[in-house]
């Protein structure tokens, strides 16, 4: 037997115990008369205590051990003479009387503590190591545990997980897909699922009623800090439910994780924002509400005044800052200015008017405006002394992006960002298509299969710019952490859709035949969504980044440092799937 307790466990009710643990060196103190190592396992860390009165032989033996050598020990648990209360078995430790070495281990190229020394690349390259610290630990422990309670739920709900394949057919739309060559049909490609969607839906054809699967995705998109070319979504479909039915499930669903994972209980339903308000109010279609600033249409306010950057705007919005107009200096709306004319935001400069404390009116743009005109802006937004208001004004939706940005970058720069805050809520009514303007052509904002709302499907001939979908999506804090919506379950609607989107019939044949041979069964009307599990992990570990709780992840260039791939392979291999690599043109 390795071990009769693991490191996290012992406490004082276990004092005069005999023990045996096994686990990892974390920290040794060599104090010359006694030793004290720090073993470590998953559980916890637990002192153990050499001496050399006691025990030269066995003194003289962990002098020769080092940082992450693997032990095993047995001794007595006795009371710490000084307790360590920072951890659960900081009142006890193990007066050691036999230490078995069971393996040696090289000096790891960082520390293997909370806050490592470690950068990115050497720690991805052995991200065995980086995961033995306890912050990494803890978040792949929760990520079980929510991995868990979500099963729970949804079983209790009547879902059913039914595992679907990671080789299918090529139907980009969307982000590209990762494709696999074939062996046996030379010429031909699987591809590996950007999502199960047209599973999910053919399951609800075959009648299987609720559906979910904790899934694998893949896409070949850009990176960011909440994106990973494979990632995880908790993959949901439902039969004969409306959008208010999937808003009820999957928010009981939210309560159950947060009361769960986080001790914290919400009696109240979440918010629920169309998206034209999503944008108007906050300039995001998945807005962070933890905190107010929103945007105020102020176009008509300051149009007509001879300000010809005013005048020739499409819109002009404003936020407003509480009681911070003495904090803006100079110095400061000039970072903030430099901010929004970044080429990411693109806004084309930053207005501001600052109501003093003494009542005095200062600006930007005093030059243009009267007091008077000023003072009226500021009354509409209820603005009160040391309050200050930041403008931007142009395309419409470009502005409204900027300020949405803004509102952010204030929010985080002034500290309205709350710990452990946590706003849910959701978005919905969104557009079903928008207009790509280099494909000049329509896409769909959620994906194909979504459904337009009813009231609006006499504009799918007219207006399709206009036409609202039944989609969702839910957001906490400002995340995206999940999206869905009723399906169209429809065949002559399901091609009217393609057609708009640009799919000639043939293409949509190709394309999807399946699908639209299967809704020529008796599709039942059907709907779902799916979550972001690494986004939704992240949120409750607070996490900057979803590579912390995913074991294995990508490095931000997408590749795999310990593994080194993606690489090349061998001219065997490419032979047998006959392909051939085209020299880089350089
Ligand atoms: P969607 O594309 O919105 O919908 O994806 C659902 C959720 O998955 C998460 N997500 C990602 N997480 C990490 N890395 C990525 N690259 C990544 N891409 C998406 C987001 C997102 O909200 N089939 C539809 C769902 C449906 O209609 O039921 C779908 O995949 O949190």
């Amino acid at each position: 037997m390795y071990r009769t307790h693991t490191c996290g466990e012992l406490r004082i009710s276990d004092v005069n115990k005999q023990v045996t643990l096994s686990g990892w060196i974390q920290k040794i103190r060599d104090l010359g008369s006694v030793i004290f190592i720090d073993l470590r396992d998953r559980y916890g860390i637990t002192q153990l205590y050499f001496d050399n009165v006691l025990n030269p032989d066995l003194v003289e033996k962990a002098r020769r051990l080092g940082r992450e050598y693997v032990l095993q020990i047995k001794g007595t648990v006795r009371e710490r003479e000084s307790k360590n209360p920072n951890i659960p078995t900081g009142d006890i430790e193990i007066v050691v009387n036999e230490l078995n070495i069971l393996n040696e281990s090289e000096t790891p190229p960082f520390t293997i503590e909370e806050d490592t020394d470690g950068g990115e690349e050497i720690l991805m390259r052995h991200r065995y190591l980086d995961l033995r610290r306890p912050n990494l630990q803890r978040s792949i422990m929760l990520r079980y545990q929510m991995a868990k309670h979500i099963r729970n739920y949804l079983d209790k709900h009547n879902f059913i997980e039914i595992e679907t394949p990671f080789l299918i057919k090529s139907t980009p739309e969307g982000a590209r897909d990762f494709i696999v060559p074939s062996r046996l049909y030379k010429g031909n490609f699987y591809a590996l699922p950007q999502s199960p969607q047209l599973f999910k839906q053919l399951l609800m054809v075959a009648g299987y009623d609720r559906y979910f699967q904790i899934v694998k995705c893949f896409r070949d998109e850009d990176f960011r800090a909440d994106r990973q070319p494979e990632f995880t979504q908790i993959d949901c479909e439902l039969s004969f439910v409306t959008q208010q039915d999937i808003i009820d499930i999957f928010e009981g669903l939210a309560k159950h994780l947060f009361k769960e994972i986080k001790g914290i209980e919400i009696n109240e339903p979440f918010p629920v924002l169309p998206y034209s308000e999503a944008i108007e109010k906050y300039g995001s279609d998945k807005p962070d509400i933890r905190f107010d600033l929103v945007i105020n249409d102020i176009t008509e306010q300051l149009q007509g005044f001879g300000f010809k950057v005013f005048d020739s705007a499409q819109y002009i919005g404003g936020i407003k800052v509480e009681n911070k107009a003495d904090y803006y200096s100079r110095k400061k709306i000039d970072q903030l200015t430099d901010f929004v004319k970044r080429p990411q935001i693109g806004a084309k400069g930053l207005a501001w008017i600052k109501y003093n404390a003494d009542g005095s009116i200062k600006s930007s743009i005093d030059k243009f405006y009267s007091s008077d005109t000023l003072d009226k802006v500021l009354k509409s937004l209820n603005a009160r002394p040391n309050d200050i208001i930041f403008i931007i004004s142009g395309e419409r939706q470009q502005s409204l992006r900027a300020l949405g940005e803004l509102r952010l970058e204030i929010a985080q720069s002034i500290g309205l960002i709350k710990d452990n805050d946590y706003k849910p809520l959701w978005v919905t009514d969104f557009p079903m298509f928008e207009w790509d303007e280099e494909e000049k052509r329509y896409k769909a904002m959620h994906h194909p299969f979504t459904s337009p709302k009813e009231e609006d499907i006499d504009l799918l001939d007219t207006e399709p710019g206009r036409v609202r979908a039944n989609a969702y999506d839910f957001v906490i804090n400002g995340v995206e952490i999940g999206g869905g919506s009723i399906r169209i379950h429809k065949r002559d609607v399901q091609e009217k859709v393609f057609k708009i989107l640009g799919l000639s019939e043939s293409e949509a044949q190709a394309k999807f035949g399946f699908l639209l041979e299967a809704f020529k069964y008796g599709a039942p009307p059907h709907g779902g969504i799916a979550f972001g599990f690494d986004r939704w992990v992240a949120m409750f570990t607070g996490s900057k980044s979803i590579k912390d709780v995913i074991a294995f992840p990508k490095n931000s260039a997408g590749r795999d440092l310990m593994l080194n791939a993606p690489a090349p392979v061998s001219h065997e291999q490419l032979e047998e799937l006959g392909i051939e690599i085209k020299p880089d043109k350089k």
